[in-house]
């Protein structure tokens, strides 16, 4: 009995810490690429909901490429925007953005 209850934290552990794994290297793109002018990412993520993000971070992050890209505000990103490495780190932050969105039923722990 002791063993089996072990067995199923185990599993339960494991579960949950491949999920943040997804998710943690999109945050940590994140803290590199986005914090600078939208600070806390968390706070991002929970504005949309997993649907909207799916939409935004489509085609490799089309969309979100071109709101920036047209934007003149955000002339400072435009560098990053249009390099191959937002390309390769879309698919990250998309994990991670979904992961906290107004409707995963993550709560970011406060701290
Ligand atoms: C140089 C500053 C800057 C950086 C870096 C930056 N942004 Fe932005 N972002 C802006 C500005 C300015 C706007 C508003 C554009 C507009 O509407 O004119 C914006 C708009 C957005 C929007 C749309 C806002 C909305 O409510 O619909 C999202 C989503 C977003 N940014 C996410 C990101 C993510 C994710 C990253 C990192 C990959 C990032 N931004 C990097 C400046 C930046």
């Amino acid at each position: 009995m002791i063993k089996l209850s072990a067995l199923i934290s185990l599993l339960l552990i494991s579960t949950v810490s491949s999920l943040d794994a997804a998710a943690y290297k999109g945050q940590k793109a994140y803290m590199d690429s986005c914090k600078e002018c939208h600070g806390g990412g968390q706070e991002l993520a929970v504005s949309k909901n997993i649907r909207t993000w799916e939409k935004i971070m489509d085609k490799k992050g089309e969309k979100l490429a071109e709101i920036h890209l047209s934007s003149k505000k955000a002339q400072d990103s435009h560098e990053y925007f249009e390099s191959r490495k937002f390309t390769k780190d879309s698919k990250h932050l998309e994990d991670f953005l979904t992961e906290y969105a107004k409707d995963s039923g993550n709560v970011p722990a406060c701290n």
